[in-house]
């Protein structure tokens, strides 16, 4: 079983993506509603969390963990790694693949602060900003958005346009989706950048999980998906299902 967790529902993007290229395999995703947003907290309690979902997932049966949370991998994906007794798949912004695409040399990168202050981000900016002119925006108001469940209508569309309008204005072309969180409220971002190119990592993350579980053995199951909250299931399933797009099944996780 491969084990996925984040913050909250934002992860399930990286879910999807999974789904996508390994269909038979069997997924947990812990959602640690309990302490979301993880983007204003202290790096180290983020770590704390992330040690603690990912413990849980290895209790529940997974033989791989993905951390489907660039704030929690900034914080926590080294430790993960020296703890855990399964192989741990972490993302980070693709600032690489957004360099490659740009041709006003203007990016942007829409994720958390914690992420975007943290030194992961700061060496691959180093690494693969170069010669571009590389913009950072921390987005808290579309994570709630999104553990909200509004993805769409006059108030989500307002708060993506007033992080991404003025971006478009200065010319910036191409915009990093670096926080889980997004994927889900890509088409009001394309709807105020419609001619941006929008670059989101899940797909990547995905293929690397493939990879991961085949070198490491973590075979086909019977393509089930259990979920699970770290906070009150009545409350977070109704998002869930808006998020997903089907009701699932959610259970409490206390970890
Ligand atoms: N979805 C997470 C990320 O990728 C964190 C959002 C939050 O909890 O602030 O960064």
């Amino acid at each position: 079983m491969i084990g996925l967790f984040d913050s909250g529902l934002g992860g399930l993007s990286v879910v999807r993506a999974v789904r996508a290229v390994l269909p038979r395999h069997d997924l947990c995703y812990l959602a640690d509603t309990a302490f979301c947003p993880y983007g204003p907290l202290p790096a180290a309690t983020v770590r704390a969390r992330a040690l603690a979902c990912a413990g849980w997932l290895v209790e529940q049966g997974a033989g791989l963990v993905v951390v489907a949370c660039n704030t929690a991998t900034s914080a926590a994906l080294e430790q993960l790694r020296a703890t855990l007794p399964v192989p741990v798949v972490g993302m980070e912004p693709g600032i690489k693949p957004a360099v490659a695409a740009t041709r006003s040399g203007r990016v942007a990168v829409l994720a958390t602060s914690g992420t975007l202050g943290g030194a992961r981000f700061a060496r691959l900016a180093e690494r693969f900003a170069t010669g571009v002119e590389l913009q950072t925006v921390a987005c808290p108001a579309m994570v709630e958005l999104v553990e909200a469940g509004e993805l769409a209508g006059p108030r989500a569309e307002a708060v993506v346009a007033a992080y991404v309008a003025p971006l478009i204005a200065e010319g910036v072309d191409t915009l990093v989706l670096g926080c889980t969180h997004f994927p889900p409220l890509r088409p009001l971002i394309a709807a105020v950048a419609p001619a941006a190119t929008i670059i989101d990592t899940g797909p990547a993350v995905a293929a690397q999980t493939a990879r991961v579980a085949r070198a490491t053995g973590v075979g086909p199951g019977a393509a089930r998906l259990r979920c699970a909250t770290t906070g009150d299931p009545a409350m977070v399933a109704p998002t869930l299902a808006r998020v997903w797009g089907t009701a699932l099944p959610l259970e409490h996780a206390a970890c």
